[in-house]
């Protein structure tokens, strides 16, 4: 576990007119605290449907509901688990370090827009829940 773990909301600020409101983010910036090596979003999620489940080793995402609505879990290494409503596209949530997620309760409009410190890492993830228990030292 090299990065220490961190779930935060941020409010993103906007640069909002009577034309409407624009968002910007930059890399290493106070908002985005590290350098984007990836962009990825999903949507399209089917009702019912439950996306993440895993954690990482060593990455730092910040989670952005563009569109839509949907629910993020987390899953601290000490067990505390807090649920996010993201359902507007001024929050933010940024996750480091050895988090497991859930994200569920999508709205059939979401799209869920992730950046990512580093690119696409299958031996970044931890997919199995025990796994991740016995990772942070919950089960031996
Ligand atoms: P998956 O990890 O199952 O998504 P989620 O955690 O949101 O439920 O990823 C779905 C597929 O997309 C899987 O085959 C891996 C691939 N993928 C990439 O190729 N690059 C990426 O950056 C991500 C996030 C997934």
């Amino acid at each position: 576990m090299d990065i220490t773990p961190v779930v935060r909301e941020i409010v993103l600020p906007e640069h909002g007119d009577d034309r409407g409101t624009l968002i910007a983010l930059e890399s290493l910036s106070e908002i985005v605290p590290f350098e984007v090596r990836r962009v990825y979003y999903s949507f399209d999620t089917q009702p019912g449907c439950v996306r993440g489940n895993h954690a990482h080793r060593d990455l730092r995402q910040l989670v952005i509901c563009v569109s839509g609505a949907f629910t993020f879990v987390c899953e601290m290494p000490d067990g505390t688990r807090t649920e996010h409503r993201m359902d507007w596209p001024n929050k933010a949530l940024l996750i480091e370090g050895m988090v497991w997620r859930e994200i569920r309760d999508f709205s059939k409009d979401s799209v869920m827009l992730v950046l990512a410190s580093d690119h696409y890492n299958e031996a970044d993830y931890i997919r199995d829940h025990d796994e991740f228990l016995r990772q942070v030292g919950r089960a031996p």
